[in-house]
């Protein structure tokens, strides 16, 4: 939707005056009428990368859902204040893992005598506790662009990964990069006692995956990419590996959304593509390259809509506000649970 022309000036007179005090960061799943305020966009690896790249600017202001805030404030000095612009914009995958349940998970990989082969890899999608958690005990994070290398690095720690929270993006990793089979993975239900695994289960498996799944990306479907394909002849289906598992099987290219971008731009005039990952991005890239046929893998799929909670009433009332000394919507993680998820996030980072 058009931006209103009023809002877009109250939010880059605040944005003017708060200058060099305030760096907006942006994940690519925001509306259009956010990004253009943000000084940096990104995957999520890219925006914890880049969180700490403005050390003078008082306030990061995250554009983008809460476990990347929490991530930013981790990664950042003290002294920067991140801010998200509004404090029910949360990630329902991250939420399906619980700081309750990982202990006890842990509890049932201890009880069935494995817990000290398995290395944790969590995803980013995850709250600081499970970073913590990870950081711990001996793990490290991901993002959906190093997911092999991070599973790369725990085989060389451990002799199995207990991967969290996407389980699809955990299977697709160990199926597509890593040689694994679908039988060296099992999934772990934390709703069930014992994880609804046997401990001859636990003690075969390699990926011990996490029952989490994200909500947009879980509803593409093997029937939406053979759709695709009937209608536009010659498409390439290029998808975000927190698809399930047979739909990446059946895409011909997937990655992260900066993969997907670049694929978009590297590719040719006249070349057709049918995109699956969140509704934003893929329009954007469709407005962008008219000289190419994008469109969307399954109509019937939405929008994220905690990612499209920041808009632009959001951005302008929190740069105003900051503007006028006001600080709002501040995220800040403990420094007990910093101290770990740091230690995770740095493995992550340092990753070859
Ligand atoms: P990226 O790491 O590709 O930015 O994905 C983040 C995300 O939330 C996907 O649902
Ligand atoms: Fe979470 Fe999925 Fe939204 Fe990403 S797209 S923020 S994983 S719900």
């Amino acid at each position: 939707s058009p931006s209103d022309p009023d809002l877009v000036e109250r939010a880059r007179a605040a944005k003017e005056k708060l200058g060099s005090k305030v760096f907006v960061l942006g994940h690519h799943y925001q509306r259009d009428e956010v990004i253009q305020f943000a000084d940096v966009t990104g995957d999520s690896f890219k925006l914890a990368r880049d969180a700490a790249a403005r050390p003078e600017a008082e306030y990061i202001v995250f554009c983008g859902v809460h476990f990347m805030a929490e991530s930013a404030d981790i990664l950042t000095s003290d002294r920067q204040k991140v801010v998200l612009p509004d404090l029910a914009a949360g990630c329902s995958m991250a939420d399906m893992a619980t700081a309750e349940q990982v202990a006890e998970c842990w509890d049932v990989l201890t009880d069935a005598g494995i817990a000290e082969q398995v290395v944790p890899v969590s995803y980013m999608n995850s709250s600081a506790d499970i970073k913590a958690f990870t950081g711990q005990h001996g793990g490290t994070i991901c993002t959906s662009s190093n997911a092999k290398r991070a599973l790369d690095w725990a085989f060389e720690q451990g002799e199995k990964v207990l991967f969290l929270p996407d389980q699809h993006l955990g299977r697709n990793t160990a199926v597509r990069d890593m040689g694994l089979s679908l039988d060296d993975c099992v999934l772990y239900n934390p709703h069930k006692p014992g994880g609804g695994l046997t401990v001859e289960q636990l003690r075969a498996a390699k990926m011990i995956l996490w029952r989490g799944h994200c909500s947009v990306h879980g509803r593409f479907s093997l029937e939406s990419v053979e759709d695709v394909r009937a209608r536009i002849p010659g498409v390439r289906v290029l998808v975000h590996p927190e698809c399930k598992h047979e739909v990446v099987a059946a895409a011909d290219q997937v990655g992260s959304t900066e993969y997907i971008i670049k694929e978009l731009d590297a590719a040719p005039a006249g070349s057709k593509w049918a995109i699956g990952t969140e509704l934003n991005l893929v329009r954007r890239l469709a407005n962008a390259h008219p000289d190419k046929e994008i469109v969307f893998l399954d109509k019937t799929v939405c929008f994220c809509s905690t990612m499209n909670r920041i808009d632009l009433p959001h951005l302008v009332w929190t740069l105003e506000s900051l503007a006028e000394g006001s600080l709002v919507n501040r995220i800040e993680v403990d420094s007990e649970t910093e101290k770990f998820a740091k230690l995770a996030l740095e493995r992550m980072l340092a990753l070859p």
